[in-house]
């Protein structure tokens, strides 16, 4: 497979088209960032180990029959994924109260959150990424009704097939952020699942295992990454 012309640079991500119209490379970096890219670092075997928890979750999900843009895992961190068109939104499922939502609100981290708690941002870094509601994102033609039922039906369905799984592992998924995008009409998940995009509470103790851990500098980033990432690909070949 062919590296072509850089198409998409992210702060953690960058994509790269192929010999193929409707096929990117999306390369995992090792740079990490938080607080609005406040804090940045690069921190080695960073993006491999995210590459193979991403490639892990993405299979695990397409299992269940979710739409997803993954083909597959190349050497390393470089990751076969179907062209979208990107929507620009980030949905973020929460099962407990934590973050921005224990920051902005008046309810406890750690409170249990049943039904799930689903809160979608406008995808806009210039404006800080404000929050939306369903009658912004319609008039805003982000998505029509119709298309916004379908995302937050694939949102909720990937939050009961991780949570099983997380739990079966020991660890709580306090919440997690999705990225969607359309191809051929079909709208399907895109973007990556991994420590830096999901909260993940060890169950026992409370620990962060995911990027909370750099963003208050709680202790060894990769040393969490590579452990979290051990129990979820193992069972893999
Ligand atoms: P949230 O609590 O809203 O933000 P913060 O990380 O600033 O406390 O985040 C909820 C979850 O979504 C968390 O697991 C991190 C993830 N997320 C991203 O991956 N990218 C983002 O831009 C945002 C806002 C959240």
């Amino acid at each position: 497979m062919q590296k072509g012309d850089l198409l998409y640079e992210g702060k953690a991500k960058s994509v790269y088209r192929t010999e193929n119209e409707g096929v990117v490379l999306m390369e995992f970096r090792d740079d990490i960032t938080a607080f609005d890219g406040g804090k940045k670092d690069s921190l080695e075997t960073k993006g491999c180990v995210n590459a193979r928890v991403s490639a892990s979750l993405f299979r695990l999900l397409m299992e269940h029959g979710i739409p997803t843009h993954f083909i597959e895992l190349l050497q390393d961190r470089f990751m076969r994924v179907r062209a979208l068109n990107m929507i620009p939104l980030e949905v973020i499922v929460r099962n407990v109260a934590a973050g921005s939502m224990s920051r902005n609100y008046p309810i406890a981290e750690g409170t249990p959150l049943n039904p799930p708690v689903i809160v979608i941002d406008y995808k806009d870094d210039s404006r800080h990424d404000p929050m939306l509601n369903d009658d912004l994102i319609i008039a805003l033609k982000i998505l029509t009704p119709e298309e916004l039922t379908r995302v937050r039906d694939i949102a909720l369905r990937v939050n009961s097939i991780l949570m099983q799984f997380f739990s079966s592992l020991g660890i709580t998924l306090v919440d997690f952020k999705l990225e969607f995008g359309k191809a051929d009409g079909e709208i399907m998940l895109g973007d990556e699942i991994s420590m830096d995009s999901m909260r993940l509470w060890d169950k026992r103790t409370g620990e962060s295992l995911d990027k909370d851990v750099y963003r208050f500098s709680k202790g060894d980033v990769m040393e969490v990454y590579r452990r979290v990432a051990e129990k979820i690909c193992a069972g893999e070949g």
